[in-house]
């Protein structure tokens, strides 16, 4: 059977750095709570006129330079995205063309903090078709939707891209093996950005009513995150007969280090097993799972043949885990 094979990863996050000392200089906020609430120390930020299609064309630059493929010997782009450039034409049509991905058709997808599980799942199953590589790339601008005057959003998200190199593999040593992947549309309202869209056209109403911004419950999307990315995480395992020990790195959403610890005990991971870099990015919405795999990766944490266990839960409600082995790395 042929599956998907993550043979390369990259990321990008951008040059700004924006501490949790800077923001208490802008709403009423303090370092020991941001890092005991949430785990979060800093956080990078889009320089102006720096967009998603921008970090991402540096996350997929680094990744064709690195694994030795060409622009126009992509079949296929999807983008993970909440903060696309503008609302159309698609990000995913912005990137082809910034990189020159001339036989590249693609598309931009909407699945919040687990977009990049959709996107993968999507890349995953057009390998499985016949593509021979796709590019799959997990990125947010949340800067760009963010209330610099709402202590309870501002200090929780940051920018960034990650993007992987998909390419078809017969081998079981490699590959996406299984995923279970979740939407409660019920849950909408706990977390979402309400002009915009065709519901509420941007107008001067809607910009003086500070409706282009994220509202957040965090409350609720706190206590539905930390049981759901728990449990799918175990139930993943379990269906597929492994158990934590056999994972060799658990790269969860980055949303809140207390969600995060959760899901890793009641999994019954180590420290050692779980990716933790919320300290340094926040939470990049769409970017954290690939940038996630990035560090690991680099930092040989991981290797060839290792399995991979990515958890995440966010806006919608959506959420859901996917677990592969990582490689054959592509060395270009
Ligand atoms: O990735 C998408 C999914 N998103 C998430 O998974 C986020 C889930 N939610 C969370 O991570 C947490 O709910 C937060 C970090 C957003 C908030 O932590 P919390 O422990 O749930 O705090 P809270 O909202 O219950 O607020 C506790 C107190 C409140 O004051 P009172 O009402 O007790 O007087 C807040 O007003 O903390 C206050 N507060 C702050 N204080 C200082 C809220 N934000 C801040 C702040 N600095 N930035």
């Amino acid at each position: 059977m042929v599956r998907a094979a993550i043979t390369g990863v990259a990321s990008y996050v951008p040059e700004k750095v924006l501490t949790n000392f800077d923001l208490e200089k802008l709403v009423d906020t303090n370092d020991e709570w941001i890092v005991s609430r949430t785990g979060i120390r800093e956080r990078h930020i889009a320089a102006e006129g720096e967009a998603s299609s921008d970090m991402s064309v540096k996350a997929v630059t680094k990744l064709l330079d690195e694994t030795g493929v060409k622009a126009d010997e992509i079949d296929a782009i999807i983008v993970a995205t909440v903060t696309p450039d503008m609302m159309f034409p698609s990000t995913a049509a912005l990137i082809q063309d910034k990189i020159g991905a001339t036989k590249a058709w693609g598309y931009d997808l909407s699945g919040a903090c687990s977009g990049f599980l959709f996107a993968l799942k999507s890349g995953s199953a057009l390998v499985q078709t016949g593509h021979k590589k796709v590019i799959v790339i997990g990125v947010d601008t949340m800067s760009s939707i963010l209330d610099y005057t709402d202590r309870n959003t501002c200090i929780l998200f940051g920018d960034g891209a990650g993007a992987v190199l998909l390419e078809p593999t017969e081998d079981e040593n490699f590959g996406v093996i299984d995923d279970l992947l979740f939407v409660d549309g019920s849950g909408g309202d706990a977390l979402y950005m309400t002009a915009g869209g065709s519901r509420k056209p941007a107008s001067h109403e809607t910009v003086d009513a500070r409706q282009h911004y994220l509202v957040q419950d965090g409350r609720s999307v706190f206590k539905r995150a930390s049981k759901d990315m728990a449990q799918v995480s175990v139930d993943i395992l379990k269906k597929n007969n492994f158990t934590a020990e056999d994972v060799g790195i658990f790269i969860p959403h980055q949303a809140n280090k207390r969600i995060i610890d959760v899901a890793a005990q009641k999994a019954g991971f180590t420290n050692e097993q779980v990716l933790l870099n919320i300290d340094k990015y926040g939470n990049t919405t769409a970017g954290t799972l690939p940038i996630g795999l990035d560090e690991v990766v680099r930092e040989k944490r991981i290797k060839d043949g290792d399995l991979v266990l990515f958890a995440a839960f966010g806006a919608g409600y959506t959420w859901g885990s996917i677990l592969l082995r990582y490689g054959p790395s592509k060395k270009g």
